[in-house]
């Protein structure tokens, strides 16, 4: 199952992880032990994983825009010089997320990928998605960010993990 997310993230997330601005996430850092690029990562292998629990549901889910609405849910905190951390950067920065993902996506996944960006801080934000993708990464994000801060281990496994994405 690892390889078929590897194969995925390859296929639909490589424009996103050869951007600048990707390049620019794996230095920047996130939950004190990670970086926006690593927590990006992580958040799409967790949400590829749920997606593949839901679809032995026959839930369907769209593969290509939950890869690229993860790898660019916090790409917004690049940016995070022009507000203060804290509550102005919950608000602020899946805003700023949203508008650079529609540049990665396509116009038949644009609304699903902006969703997944826009909305991705609830319940922290009190405006939940509209999308199916939308609500996996709520719960995906939120498990990588437990991963990363509380469970080291954990973390350098997914970061070993990580790194065949990176590195390709
Ligand atoms: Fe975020
Ligand atoms: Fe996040």
């Amino acid at each position: 199952m690892q390889k078929q997310n590897i194969d995925n993230i390859e296929k639909y997330g490589r424009p996103v992880l050869s951007s600048l601005k990707f390049r620019e996430a794996l230095s920047q850092c996130h939950h004190h032990s990670s970086t926006v690029g690593m927590h990006s990562l992580n958040v799409t292998f967790i949400a590829l994983g749920i997606c593949n629990m839901m679809k032995m549901l026959h839930l369907q889910v769209d593969t290509k825009a939950l890869v690229i609405g993860c790898l660019c849910h916090d790409l917004g905190i690049l940016d995070r010089s022009h507000f203060s951390s804290g509550p102005e950067m919950c608000k602020i920065h899946p805003v700023e997320s949203a508008d650079l993902s529609v540049f990665f996506a396509d116009p038949e996944n644009r609304e699903t990928v902006y969703d997944i960006c826009r909305h991705h801080m609830f319940p922290l934000m009190a405006t939940p998605p509209k999308t199916r993708e939308g609500w996996v990464i709520t719960l995906a994000d939120k498990i990588s960010a437990v991963g990363e801060v509380a469970l080291p281990p954990v973390r350098r496994k997914w970061e070993e993990r990580n790194l065949k994405v990176i590195a390709a």
